[in-house]
């Protein structure tokens, strides 16, 4: 392999002294624990951290395989694992600490969480008529109401879908169709860099469109007028007032369904992703406790927004499973300067932070010497997630953050994961930059090839799977179980039998360390966000006067990848109305998904490069958009002078 041969840094001793996976011979031990004795292993860790409601029968039921089931025959119910069973200990401990936008802060006790989540729970029986299974969109910010209205609904076993607060009113509405969702949990709206901005009224457009949603439930944020639908939308902050701090927990089957979160594919409209019970808050805490580490007095704050999977396995689940003090921040990490995340570390203490490669790249690039202003010696552990880490950011991220002393964990996983499946562990693996390192134990990822189900070699690359299920695994796709298995389980076999593929690409490096390479489908990575092509192409060509799209990925120094679209316009177009008409996209793109997919460029073309069977060649548009000389075989086109075609626009956009 040509490729230099990346430094290493060892574990901090002192840390790996006291972590709960202190070298590489524990990490090797649990491993061939779960390799000899996979249930046996499971089962171990079920039992140990989970409070049952009714003890389990079977470990694992991989009969009707990729659809499995764990832990079947017991009941729990996540609430009570995430606060009843803290407070004999914890009732006084800080179980989220809240920062808003405006530096204001909130302290909430496990004990006031348990009321809190309790009133909240009482209100969606007694006010909105939700029982056990229906389904509850959130639509919310970044504020503790967010994580009652989660907990809440784990407590009474209905599933929540929380959707971005990024998103649009067509996005939104979408999402509540399609779970059919008789329940909205939304704000006025909220704050951001000191200025309110508002949710509500993206509620009321969705609505218009569809008589799914039965009742809106608004609470008080930013305190802006809204409009109220007379028998439709209810003030949280009315209705909280007259409900019980006690409501006892539905006993769920594990199996039973947690949450939906939509996510994007390579095709298709956004699928809703099924986590389950008992097995969904295994991982989530299992993870938390080994790869963040977290010991009893420590303050972790995860900067991700709960609109993401990031957000709900570690910022509410995971942490509260596990009884940890976890940090919700509404604003956003640049205001009112680059040095507002470390100044929240000073202030708070944080032991471990966990945020995504673009938000460093920000920080490190609007806020280089903001570090040293701070007293940051607090920080135990280094995360990172979302998408690979470029190496210049990994090292200011370790030594102008971690002075050198804190562990990166570059954590690797999916919404469908449900929690980290390759990660260091900051007390025994040696870390590597921009390495996700090794799978965590109990997890059977393996780099395989594609054709021939092998594991690949040293630097050869091949296509990042899971061997065998695991327990926090995604359980199905809302309403569509064959998209289910053609998703996941469709293109690679190991010893002939189906194994769950992740949709990314890795390399092993001669440690046998995992380095995640991308996608590879259609599927691009903005900011550590999901984004389907095929989902931006057809927001697109919802616009009347495009005839045909073409969307690709394309580096971006700040967002990992950037959104870079092949329009051809219907009819003859002239420059200054190619202008307008790049508004007028990122215009219809804003209305049909949000800002969060808008275009970074829009180069307008006279024809798409297509085969003669009608399919378009992304590879050589994402080969011009980065200015890379094609190498494919142009001859099976269609119409090979469309590729000169598209150049020239292209370099004429550059001038
Ligand atoms: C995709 C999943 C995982 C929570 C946030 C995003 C990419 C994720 C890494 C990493 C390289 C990564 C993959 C993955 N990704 N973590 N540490 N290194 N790539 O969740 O929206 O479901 O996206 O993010 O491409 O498939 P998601």
């Amino acid at each position: 392999m040509s490729e230099l041969k990346k430094p290493v840094f060892k574990p901090n001793r002192e840390f790996a002294a006291q972590a709960r996976i202190k070298n590489m011979c524990e990490y090797n031990a649990l491993m061939d624990w779960a390799k000899e004795d996979y249930e046996g292993f499971w089962d171990h860790f079920a039992k140990e951290k989970i409070t049952w409601m009714q003890p389990y029968h079977t470990v694992l039921d991989e009969s009707n395989a990729p659809f499995v089931k764990w832990f079947e025959g017991g009941k729990l119910n996540v609430s009570v694992q995430c606060i009843d069973r803290h407070l004999d200990t914890r009732k006084n401990k800080a179980a989220i600490i809240f920062e808003g936008d405006r530096g204001d802060n909130q302290v909430i006790t496990y004990r006031e969480l348990y009321y809190n989540v309790n009133r909240f729970a009482n209100m969606l029986k007694n006010n909105f008529g939700v029982q056990k299974g229906d389904r509850v969109v959130i639509y919310m910010p970044m504020i503790p109401e967010a994580a009652y209205a989660m907990l809440a609904c784990a407590r009474i076993g209905a599933i929540h879908s929380i959707v971005f607060g990024g998103f649009s009113a067509e996005a939104l509405r979408d999402r509540i169709e399609d779970a059919q969702a008789k329940v909205v949990i939304t704000a006025d709206g909220a704050f951001r860099k000191d200025k309110p901005y508002m949710l509500k009224p993206v509620v009321d457009e969705a609505l218009k469109g569809t008589s799914v949603v039965e009742k809106v439930c608004v609470v008080e944020r930013n305190g802006e007028d809204v409009t109220w639908v007379a028998g439709r939308d209810y003030s949280y902050n009315e209705l909280i007032k007259n409900q019980s701090v006690t409501c006892s927990p539905e006993p769920m089957e594990s199996e039973e369904p947690l949450f939906l979160l939509y996510t994007s594919g390579s095709t298709g409209k956004p699928k809703g992703v099924q986590h389950n019970q008992a097995g969904y808050i295994l991982w989530a805490q299992m993870t938390m406790e080994w790869v963040f580490d977290v010991k009893e007095n420590d303050t972790y704050w995860c900067t991700a927004d709960v609109g993401w999977i990031t957000g709900h396995t570690y910022i509410v689940y995971g942490p509260l499973a596990m009884g940890a003090t976890t940090v919700m921040f509404e604003g956003v990490p640049t205001y009112p300067d680059a040095g507002r995340p470390w100044k929240m570390v000073e202030e708070y203490k944080i032991n471990q932070f966990y945020t995504a490669p673009t938000a460093i790249r920000v920080l490190h690039k609007s806020g280089e010497h903001e570090p040293a202003k701070y007293d940051l010696s607090s920080l135990k552990v280094l995360g990172t997630v979302g998408e690979p880490i470029d190496p210049p950011a990994w090292k200011w991220y370790y030594e102008a953050i971690g002075g050198g002393k804190c562990a990166i964990v570059d954590t690797y996983w999916q919404t469908e994961t449900g929690g980290h499946i390759v990660s260091p562990l900051p007390g025994a693996t040696p870390i590597k930059p921009a390495c996700a390192t090794l799978p965590l134990p109990g997890i059977m990822g393996e780099i395989l090839d594609p054709q021939s189900g092998e594991k690949v070699g040293v630097g050869e690359s091949g296509y990042m799977c899971v061997v065998r299920p695991w327990p926090s695994q995604i359980r199905g796709i809302w309403g569509d179980p064959e998209r289910f298995v053609k998703s996941y389980y469709g293109d690679v076999k190991k010893d002939g039998k189906p194994v769950y593929f992740t949709g990314d690409g890795a390399l092993y490096d001669e440690d046998g360390y995992i380095t995640i390479t991308g996608r590879t489908d259609d599927v691009i990575n903005v900011s550590g966000h999901r984004m389907g092509t095929a989902e931006v192409e057809a927001a697109i060509k919802k616009h009347p006067n495009v005839a045909e799209v073409a969307v690709v990925g394309k580096p971006h120094e700040i967002k990992g990848e950037g959104i870079f679209a092949y329009v051809v316009l219907k009819g003859e177009d002239t420059v200054s109305e190619e202008m307008e008409m790049v508004k007028e996209i990122n215009n219809v793109i804003k209305k049909e998904i949000g800002n969060i997919a808008l275009c970074d460029d829009v180069i307008f073309v006279p024809g798409l490069p297509k085969t003669r069977s009608g399919k378009i060649m992304r590879r050589i548009l994402r080969a011009i958009a980065k200015g890379e000389a094609i190498t494919q075989d142009t001859s099976t086109l269609e119409d090979p002078s469309v590729v000169q075609a598209i150049e020239s626009a292209v370099n004429s956009c550059k001038m």
